[in-house]
């Protein structure tokens, strides 16, 4: 799996829901948390590796011998705490660039397990952003879409710079 840098266009679609959890979706997601853990996220969405499937994979545990991997399929978000956490961002898919983002603190989400039951979960702090930011992948959105404009722009710009460059 090769993880897709933005711009890109394929980073702003909408990812379709996964009708039948079967082996292909284990596999995949898998390979994502193997795709993850190699580029040391803390979380991937299937869609910045080209599929546009609403997969999700997470792991906001540091420790690298303690691993604590979350597999969502077709998770959604059913309930947002008023309160707001800033984290500061980054993404697989924006490498090298960093921002603080302000997101509700604590959420709710319903999603399916690979055994395709269906879950209710919540979760705070960490864990909470990153669910946040990887399911806003699967509706094309980046967390750069959270900031001013202009900050976006730096960044985006600064992509373009840093695509041409591993071009050369
Ligand atoms: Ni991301």
């Amino acid at each position: 799996m090769k993880i897709i840098v933005a711009p890109d266009n394929r980073l702003n679609q909408v990812s379709k829901k996964i009708d039948i959890v079967d082996n292909t979706t284990i596999s995949i997601l898998d390979q994502m948390l193997e795709c993850m853990y190699k580029n040391n996220g803390i979380g991937l969405a299937a869609p910045q590796v080209g599929i546009l499937k609403r997969l999700v994979v997470v792991d906001c545990n540091d420790k690298s011998n303690n691993k604590k991997p979350l597999k969502l399929i077709n998770p959604e978000i059913i309930k947002l705490s008023t309160e707001n956490s800033e984290f500061e961002e980054g993404c697989l898919s924006l490498p090298t660039q960093y921002a603080k983002v302000k997101r509700p603190t604590e959420i709710i989400i319903k999603f399916q397990n690979v055994k395709g039951v269906f879950c209710k979960e919540v979760f705070s702090g960490l864990e909470a952003t990153c669910i946040q930011h990887e399911i806003d992948h699967l509706d094309g959105k980046l967390f750069v879409d959270h900031i001013s404009k202009l900050k976006k722009n730096i960044i985006i710009k600064k992509l373009i710079k840093l695509k041409k460059k591993n071009k050369k």
